[in-house]
Formats: C-alpha cells, sequence, structure tokens
C-alpha cells in the first residue's frame, strides 16, 4: 500500500515539477544553478562511493531494533550490512546534493538524526571538515559499523551518539546555541517527525537550514511535510520529492517550490 502511494505521489509531483526555468525567487534560482544542480565531480564523491561499494558487498548481518517507522523492504531484525548500505544510505544523488549544501551554506553545527552506517555522515563531514557534526543511531551494531567507516575515511569532526533521538535530541539541544542545519533521516512517523522539527526550530533562525528525508514515504510522512512547510517561521519551500527543504530566511517572501530532481 505504501509503495502505491509513492508510486501515485511521484506521478504528482512529475507533473508540478519544475527547473530553473519555472523559478523567479533570485535566491532559489541562484541555489538551483550553484548547487541543487551543479553536476561537478568533487573529488570525495570517489572516496566515499569505494566505501559504499564496500558495504554493498558486505553480507555479514547486524541484528537491530528499529527505533523508528521501520522499512519498507524487510521486517525483519537481522538485516545483512549490504541491505542497510542499499536501502538505508542516502542514494548518491541526494548524499551529494547534501554535502554540496554544507560545502555552499558552511554552517558551524550540523545534526543529523539517524546515522545508519554513515555513509550520508561522511558525505556532510567532508562539505567543510571545521563544520561539527553530532549525529545519532539508535541501532548499537549499526552504530558501531559507522565509527569504523569515519576511521576509514580519516573524519575527525563527527560527534556519533549512540541512542534513541527522543531523548538524545533535547539533550544535544541544551548544548549548542542554533541549530544551524539539521538532517531529519530516521523515524518517519508523522508525530516523531514533527516533535523532532518542533524542538529543532526553538533554535533555528534566518540562517538555517532542516532538511527532511522521504517526504512521500507515507500518507503521515506527507502529512507531516504539509504542516511543516506551513509553519509561520518558514519563509522557502524546496520539495525534491525524496527530499524536503526548508529555509528560514526573512527577506523572502513565503512560497513553495516543487523541483524537478
Ligand atoms: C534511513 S537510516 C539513516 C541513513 C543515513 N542518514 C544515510 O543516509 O546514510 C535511519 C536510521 O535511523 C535510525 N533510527 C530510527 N529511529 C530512531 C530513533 N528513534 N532513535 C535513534 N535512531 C533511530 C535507524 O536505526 C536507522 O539506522
Amino acid at each position: 500500500m505504501k509503495k502505491l502511494f509513492l508510486v501515485y505521489s511521484y506521478f504528482l509531483y512529475r507533473l508540478r515539477a519544475t527547473n530553473t526555468h519555472g523559478v523567479h525567487s533570485p535566491f532559489v534560482f541562484n541555489l538551483l544553478n550553484d548547487v541543487i544542480y551543479n553536476d561537478k565531480e568533487y573529488y570525495i564523491y570517489n572516496e566515499i562511493e569505494t566505501l559504499r561499494k564496500q558495504l554493498l558487498e558486505n553480507e555479514n548481518t547486524v541484528e537491530c531494533i528499529d527505533l523508528g517507522a521501520g522499512s519498507l523492504n524487510s521486517q525483519s531484525r537481522k538485516r545483512s550490512i549490504k541491505h542497510h548500505a542499499l536501502f538505508s544510505a542516502k542514494p548518491p544523488k541526494y548524499a551529494q546534493l547534501i554535502f554540496r549544501m554544507v560545502n555552499h551554506f558552511q554552517p558551524s553545527v550540523i545534526i543529523e538524526l539517524g546515522t545508519s552506517l554513515g555513509i550520508t555522515t561522511a558525505y556532510i563531514s567532508k562539505g567543510n571538515s571545521k563544520v561539527k557534526v553530532i549525529t545519532i543511531e539508535g541501532c548499537k551494531e549499526i552504530a558501531d559499523i559507522a565509527r569504523q567507516n569515519f576511521k576509514q575515511l580519516e573524519i575527525n569532526n563527527v560527534e556519533p551518539i549512540t541512542g534513541n533521538f527522543d531523548s538524545e535530541l533535547p539533550a544535544i539541544l541544551t548544548k549548542i546555541k542554533n541549530t544551524d542545519f539539521v538532517f531529519f533521516d530516521g523515524n518517519h512517523r508523522k508525530e516523531a517527525t514533527l516533535n523532532y522539527f518542533y524542538q529543532c526550530l526553538e533554535k533555528a533562525n534566518e540562517h538555517s537550514i532542516f532538511i527532511f528525508d522521504d517526504i512521500y514515504w507515507s500518507l503521515e510522512m506527507k502529512d507531516a511535510w504539509n504542516e511543516i512547510k506551513k509553519n509561520k517561521e518558514v519563509t522557502v519551500s524546496l520539495d525534491l520529492f525524496y527530499m524536503g527543504i526548508i529555509f528560514f530566511r526573512k527577506e523572502q517572501v513565503k512560497q513553495d517550490f516543487v523541483i524537478r530532481f
């Protein structure tokens, strides 16, 4: 049922989606040209994709109790590393976009909800070696593999936290001044997503950027995305189908864009 909803939503998205030609906001127009449609091959892409390839060949299994909404592809607690690399990690196209966003906007602190094997965390961290990346993962066995992956890629600016978002996020938020950049990529339930959003919103400012993964994963996620977009603090929202991005820029007229990606 969820897969059918996804296909139907994708069809509607394709009908509405536009590229630079349909965008009149200078901020979004430049963002599309400089970041979203930037097809330059950064050298770190190859480095991280080599790691992804190794993980995709790894048949060893790990056992996890999913603290979130689970997976569309397996209900089993025991899954291979290969399975996690294939179904949990953001595909290169999206992970590389997040890298370019970090590289372009240079936030000082980044929070990622849902580390999994650390593939997207690696892209985030390489976007700016001076940024501090705090990433949370609830499954200990997976979090341990992510830690090994950070070592392999010589990543030193990531603070991996093993625990439940529900308790770890509030603890992190007491220690940071602003939520500069947050990637919400775990627990795809409406209530949980909105709860994490409102917590992070407390510390957002006009330069903050929040990215939500899988905004059409289910009707619940679509509802959550609609509520987030409507929030009065949110000025620009970009719907890339597999990902939604919001900005809080004060000088901007509130506008929602459906972008072909
Ligand atoms: C989609 S994966 C993250 C993928 C990763 N960001 C990437 O692109 O490589 C989501 C992860 O969030 C974790 N997760 C889900 N709900 C959680 C919760 N409430 N607390 C902690 N971790 C959770 C799951 O164990 C899973 O590994």
